[in-house]
C-alpha cells in the first residue's frame, strides 16, 4: 500500500526528505539546551562567574533561535510535501478513473469515488504531513533525551525503566481499543457522504416528492450514529492525557526525591561518593518531560495512522483496479462501415449473477439501415446497444462492427465511429457551443449549424440570447428536457459517426419534432446506420428493421407490417398506442419551458 501511495510523491520527494532532516536538527538543539543550561547553573551562577553566564546565555539564545528556524522550515517543507502529494494523488486517481469502464464505475458507485477523491485524500494528506514531522521527531527526541539523561546520571535514569514500559503498555492498550470505533467511524462517514451527495444531486426529485423531511430525518439519524462512534473513540483516547500526566508527575516526584538526596548525601560510583549538582537536576527535569512527551507523541501517531489507514486503503483500491476494457495489442484504426452483427451473444452485468441480462442474441444489421428497438422497461434494450461501442464486453459470443469483432478495434476509433446518445445523457457547465464541441473539438460554425438543424435544435438555439454562446448552467439546467435531448443528438452527430444510436433520445420531444428529426437524419445522413430505441411505435413504424425485446431476448424481428402479423406483443403495443394517440394532442416541450 505504501509503495502504491508513495508513487504520488514524485517531484515533492525533496521536501519530504528535507522536512525530517530539519526536524532532527530542531530536536538536537532542543535536547542540547537543557544540557548547557546545567553548565550555566553549576559553573556560572553557583560560582558567580558572570562572564560565563553571559557567554552561555548567548549560546543558548542562538540555539533556541536555530531550533525555532529549523522547526519553521521543517513545518514549511512538510506542508509543501503533503499538499503536493495530495495534488498528485488526486491527479492520479482522476486519471485512473478516466480509464474505468462502465462496469468498474458500477462496482464503486459514483458517490464513493467522489468521497475517495476528496475526504479520503485530505485525510491521507494530513496524516502524511504529521508523519513526516512527528514520526521522526518523537523517536529522536526520545533517544537523544534518554542518552543525555544517562550521561548526566544513569542511576536516576533507572526511573525510566519503570516509567517507559508502564506508559508504553497503557498507551498501547488504549490505542488498540480505539481501533474499532475509529474504523466504524470512517465507514459511517462514507454513509453520510453518500446520502448527502445523493440528496444534493437529486435535490429536484427530493423537492418534487416533498421528501425534505424524510431526507432530513435520515441525515439526523446518520449523524447521530456518527456522533456515537466518534464519542466512543474519543472516550478511549481521553485517557491518554491523564495517564501521561500521571506518569510525568510520578517521575518528577521520584526525580525530586532521588535528585535531592543525591545532591545532599551524594551517590556511589565504583566506590567513590559523587554529588549531583543543582544544574544537573534542573536539566534532568527537562529530559524527563521530553522523554515522556515524545512517548505521548508516538501514541498520537498511532491514532493518526489508524485514522488515515482506512482512507489510504480506499484510495489504493481505486488505484489498483485494472480497467476491464482495454485496447488490444494490435488495434485496428479504421472502421470500414456501419455493419453490425451480434453472434450468439449472452451478457450479464454481474458475473456472479445466475441469470443473463441478454440471452442468445443474433442480429445482422447492414450499413445504412434504420433499426428500431421496442420493448418493455428492463427488457434489455440499453444493455443490447451498449455492447456496440464496447461500453461493456459480452459475456459469451461476439459483437462485430464493420465485419470486425469490437474487441479488435482501438477503443477511441470504435467509440468515435459509434455515436451513442445515452438514455441518461448529460450536458456540462458551459455554453451550447462548448457542449456541442465535445463531439468534435475543431468543429466550425457551419458544422454546428448543420448538426443542430439535423437534430431540430437550430431554431430554439437561435431563440436563446447569444445563440450558440448561451450559457447552459450546471449540468444543462437552463434548457428543457426535450431541448437537452436534441442538443445531445446534435453533439453525437458532430462526430460524423458510422453508427448512430439513439437510446430513448426523443422521449421528451413531441411526436412532430420526433418525426422531423428522423426524416432529416434519413435525408442528410443516409449511410449512417441508425438504431432508434423508443417506447413509441410511431417512432419505429417506418424503419427497415424492428427488434422486439422481451425479458432479455429478441422475441421477433421484421418490418412493422410483418410484426403486426406475427408478433402478438408488438401488435398489442401498437394498438394500445394508436388508441392513446387520439387524446395525446400535440403538446410540445417548447410550451413547458
Ligand atoms: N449497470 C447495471 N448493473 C446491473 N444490472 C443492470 C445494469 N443496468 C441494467 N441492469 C439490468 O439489466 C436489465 C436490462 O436493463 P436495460 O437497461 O437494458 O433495460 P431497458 O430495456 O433499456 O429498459 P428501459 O426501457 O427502462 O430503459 C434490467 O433487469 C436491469 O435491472
Ligand atoms: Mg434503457
Amino acid at each position: 500500500m505504501i509503495k502504491i501511495l508513495s508513487k504520488s510523491i514524485r517531484e515533492y520527494k525533496k521536501y519530504a526528505i528535507l522536512a525530517p532532516i530539519f526536524v532532527i536538527l530542531e530536536v538536537i538543539f532542543e535536547v542540547l539546551i537543557p544540557f548547557i543550561m546545567s553548565i550555566m547553573l553549576d559553573k556560572g551562577i553557583s560560582l558567580g562567574n558572570n562572564k560565563l553566564v553571559i557567554e552561555i546565555g548567548i549560546l543558548m539564545l542562538v540555539m533556541a533561535v536555530l531550533s525555532l528556524i529549523c522547526g519553521i522550515l521543517s513545518g514549511k517543507f512538510a506542508s509543501i510535501a503533503s499538499a503536493g502529494f495530495a495534488k498528485n494523488l488526486r491527479h492520479d486517481l482522476y486519471e485512473k478513473i478516466q480509464t474505468y469502464s462502465f462496469k468498474n464505475i458500477d462496482d464503486f458507485s459514483t458517490a464513493s469515488l467522489v468521497t475517495r477523491m476528496t475526504t479520503d485524500v485530505t485525510n491521507v494528506q494530513l496524516s502524511f504531513q504529521m508523519i513526516i514531522r512527528i514520526v521522526v521527531r518523537a523517536p529522536f527526541m526520545l533517544i537523544f533525551a534518554f542518552i543525555m539523561a544517562m550521561i548526566i546520571n544513569w542511576q536516576i535514569g533507572l526511573i525510566f525503566l519503570i516509567a517507559i514500559p508502564f506508559l508504553g503498555v497503557t498507551l498501547f492498550v488504549l490505542m488498540s481499543r480505539s481501533f474499532k470505533p475509529f474504523s466504524k467511524l470512517f465507514k459511517q462517514y462514507d454513509v453520510i457522504n453518500r446520502d448527502v451527495e445523493e440528496n444534493l444531486i437529486g435535490i429536484r426529485t427530493v423537492k418534487s416528492f416533498v421528501k425534505e423531511k424524510d431526507e432530513y430525518n435520515k441525515f439526523a439519524n446518520d449523524s447521530s450514529i456518527l456522533k456515537n462512534f466518534a464519542s466512543k473513540a474519543e472516550q478511549v483516547l481521553a485517557w491518554n492525557m491523564p495517564i501521561v500526566q500521571f506518569t510525568v508527575y510520578a517521575c518528577l516526584i521520584a526525580l525530586a526525591y532521588l535528585g535531592a538526596s543525591n545532591i545532599i548525601k551524594g551517590y556511589n560510583v565504583s566506590g567513590k561518593t559523587l554529588f549531583m549538582t543543582t544544574g544537573e537536576l534542573t536539566s534532568y527535569f527537562s529530559y524527563v518531560m521530553q522523554i515522556l512527551m515524545s512517548l505521548m507523541m508516538i501514541s498520537n501517531i498511532f491514532v493518526m495512522i489508524t485514522m488515515s489507514l482506512t482512507s489510504a486503503r480506499r484510495i489504493v483500491e481505486v488505484l489498483q483496479v485494472s480497467p476491464d476494457i482495454t485496447n488490444p495489442n494490435n488495434p485496428i484504426y479504421d472502421v470500414k462501415n456501419g455493419d453490425i452483427d451480434f453472434e450468439k451473444v449472452n451478457f450479464k452485468y454481474n458475473l456472479n449473477a445466475q441469470m443473463f441480462n441478454l440471452n442468445d442474441i443474433n442480429v445482422h444489421i447492414k450499413s445504412g439501415m434504420v433499426v428500431g428497438i421496442i420493448g418493455g422497461t428492463g427488457s434489455g434494450k440499453s444493455s443490447f446497444v451498449q455492447l456496440i461501442p464496447r461500453l461493456y464486453d459480452t459475456t459469451i459470443g461476439n459483437v462485430k462492427v464493420g465485419g470486425e469483432d469490437v474487441r479488435n478495434y482501438d477503443i477511441e476509433t470504435l467509440r468515435n465511429s459509434v455515436a451513442y446518445v445515452l438514455q441518461k445523457n448529460i450536458l456540462f457547465t458551459g455554453t451550447i457551443r462548448d457542449n456541442l464541441k465535445w463531439g468534435k473539438e475543431d468543429a466550425t460554425d457551419e458544422d454546428l449549424i448543420r448538426v443542430t438543424k439535423q437534430a431540430s435544435a437550430y431554431d430554439f438555439i437561435m431563440d436563446f440570447p447569444g445563440g450558440f454562446d448561451y450559457d447552459l448552467g450546471q449540468g444543462g439546467v437552463n434548457v428543457s428536457g426535450g431541448q437537452k435531448q436534441r442538443l445531445c443528438i446534435a453533439r453525437a452527430l458532430l462526430k460524423n459517426p458510422k453508427i448512430l444510436i439513439l437510446d430513448d433520445s426523443t422521449s421528451a420531444v413531441d411526436t412532430k419534432t420526433d418525426a422531423n428529426i428522423r426524416s432529416s437524419l434519413r435525408e442528410t445522413a443516409p449511410d449512417v446506420t441508425k438504431i432508434i430505441i423508443s417506447q413509441r411505435v410511431s417512432s419505429v413504424e417506418d424503419v427497415d428493421l424492428i427488434l422486439v425485446f422481451d425479458d432479455g431476448k429478441i422475441i421477433a424481428q421484421g418490418k412493422h407490417d410483418e410484426l403486426i402479423e406475427i408478433c402478438p406483443i408488438y401488435k398489442e403495443i401498437a394498438e394500445l398506442q394508436t388508441k392513446g394517440s387520439d387524446n395525446e394532442g400535440g403538446s410540445t416541450d417548447e410550451e413547458n419551458k
